[in-house]
């Protein structure tokens, strides 16, 4: 892909520096309140993390370890952690973290995207909902894998058994990301990488970005698995949802496929997120259950946020923005 125009400082200096710009290393990130609403930090990580991924038209591979543009990364990420760990931590009980999960996702009382996709937006707004999406769901799953490598024993297996669903068992048409791709088409939407990155919201990019910390981040393991955690528990019923809008919207089977898939797949997935992976993972690891909790919850809170910038843009009535109960998300 090609690297998105800078949005200010932070993301200037980073891009004329892959581009081999000689920056001075000393730029100051400062003070960041709603570091998930800002467009300048959220781009800045989004094209750090990327290049841990599938990197730049024209940027350097090795750019990857440019020791300015990872000590930037850090300085990006210290505004970003203190948020998250100011609005998302916890403190862990002694139930078995499955249960510990489950009440975190229970509790929850985000804005009820779901269901007004499904019933009430017009084709703009869902539209408008897929490309924002486009930019995690073209690269779905790739942040979990990261954690692959860092696992044993029946951890690891059941992330495998997931991220091997999510990758379509080694069929490219049951990828997921390819799933999506059809979703996009039938929207007239252009299903290139990294296409809509350029235009997307910083809480759309904060959504990968949050991913992306915990993937990249040895230290952040355990937040990696709750936040996928988080993901498949909250999964099932809204892609239900998301599968009816499309419908009503007049997509075709193979156009609302993806969102179909999500229906049957993730009631497993949430099962063996939950149970296998996340529970294997404590037992093995017992100091981690806050860091699972933590990335689960940092996973509710930014797709709540995310949830609520498109109503703020679309000004839905606040009805359809809370939920009368815990079921429908
Ligand atoms: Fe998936
Ligand atoms: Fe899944």
């Amino acid at each position: 892909m090609q690297l998105p125009p800078p949005r200010g400082p932070l993301s200037a200096w980073l891009t004329n520096r892959l581009i081999g710009g000689d920056q001075d290393p000393a730029i100051e990130v400062g003070t960041h309140a709603r570091p998930f609403a800002d467009n300048d930090l959220q781009l800045a990580l989004w094209v750090a993390y990327e290049l841990q991924y599938r990197g730049f038209d024209g940027v350097e591979p090795g750019c990857q370890w440019d020791p300015d543009v990872v000590a930037l990364r850090a300085r990006l990420e210290r505004p970003w952690i203190d948020w998250l760990e100011a609005n998302c931590r916890i403190l862990p009980t002694d139930r078995p973290v499955a249960e510990q999960l489950r009440a975190l996702i229970d509790a929850d009382d985000g804005p009820r995207l779901a269901p007004y996709l499904r019933r009430h937006a017009p084709l703009e707004q869902f539209r408008e909902f897929v490309l924002n999406r486009s930019v995690y769901q073209l690269k779905e799953a790739d942040p979990h894998s990261f954690a692959i490598p860092r696992l044993d024993g029946a951890a690891k297996a059941a992330l495998v058994e997931i991220e091997a669903d999510e990758y379509g068992g080694g069929r490219r048409d049951r990828m997921h990301s390819e799933l999506f791709r059809t979703t996009m088409r039938w929207l007239g939407l252009d299903d290139s990488y990294g296409y809509y990155v350029r235009v997307v919201p910083a809480v759309t990019l904060a959504v990968s970005n949050v991913m992306s910390l915990f993937a990249i981040h040895c230290r952040w393991t355990g937040a990696l698995l709750g936040h996928l955690a988080a993901l498949e528990m909250t999964s099932t019923l809204p892609n239900r949802h998301y599968a009816a809008g499309a419908i009503r919207l007049g997509a075709s089977e193979a156009q609302a496929r993806y969102f179909t898939e999500h229906v049957e797949a993730d009631a497993v997935h949430e099962q063996v997120a939950a149970h296998d992976l996340c529970g294997s993972y404590v037992q093995q690891h017992p100091d981690a259950i806050g860091d699972v909790l933590f990335g689960a919850r940092c996973a509710l809170a930014m797709d709540n946020l995310f949830a609520e910038h498109l109503f703020a843009t679309w000004e839905v009535a606040l009805r359809h923005q809370r939920r009368p109960d815990t079921a429908a998300r």
